[in-house]
């Protein structure tokens, strides 16, 4: 029984069809970029990759009634006979990740691997395009030049994203960091020069 397979399967019955920002593929990413800093940063694979899968599957906007005991997580470890203790770990880190973002530090190195590897996917080309897509979703605008209404989604590249490079844990994840930031500040001249007619 390949337990990642399983993993990996479960998050696509979950997310198939989200179009917020949560999407299967989100979770397919964060698992992909976690595994990356994992081996990088030496932590315990198996624990990033199954915490990577399940990081989403009892968020509060998708679970509200499994986000506080993270049910979902649970019952699919458990059904795999995952050991107690890491399964306790495992629910620590979607704690750790799935706390509002300016949380402290998480306490274990895995943890840090996939908070960062979250932190990543809302960065650069693709956190761009999700930040489009979640306030879309919501109804949101794009961008208001009077400054009144401050839930744009240009609002939240500066409420939240552009902080994210100063937040990562890891080593590796602060150097893949840099480059999306670097993208997303490019992003952010170009769309101000287009939005001002000189460009
Ligand atoms: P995750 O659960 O992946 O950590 P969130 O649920 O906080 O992330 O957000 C999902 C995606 O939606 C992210 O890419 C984030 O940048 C984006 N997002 C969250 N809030 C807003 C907002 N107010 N406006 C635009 N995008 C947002
Ligand atoms: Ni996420």
């Amino acid at each position: 029984m390949d337990i990642i397979k399983d993993a990996m399967e479960f998050a696509w019955q979950i997310f198939a069809g989200d179009t917020g920002g949560h999407d299967f593929y989100h979770t397919l990413r964060v698992y992909h970029l976690a595994t990356a800093i994992a081996r990088e940063e030496n932590a315990d694979l198996e624990i990033v990759q199954l915490a990577a899968l399940l990081h989403d599957v009892d968020d509060h906007k998708i679970s509200p009634q499994t986000y506080g005991d993270k049910g979902r997580a649970v019952a699919f470890l458990k059904a795999h006979g995952v050991p107690c203790e890491r399964i306790a770990q495992i629910v620590q880190i979607i704690s750790a990740v799935s706390f509002r973002r300016n949380s402290g530090r998480p306490d274990s190195l895995e943890a840090m691997c996939v908070q960062d590897a979250d932190r990543l996917d809302a960065l650069g080309a693709l956190g761009i395009a999700r930040a489009f897509a979640y306030g879309g979703s919501r109804g949101r605008g794009i961008y208001d030049p009077s400054g009144l209404d401050k839930t744009t989604t240009i609002d939240h590249f500066y409420d939240k994203l552009l902080k994210l490079k100063d937040m990562m844990n890891t080593k590796t994840g602060q150097k893949m960091a840099a480059d999306r930031d670097r993208f997303t500040r490019s992003f952010l001249d170009e769309f101000f020069a287009e939005w001002e007619g000189s460009r």
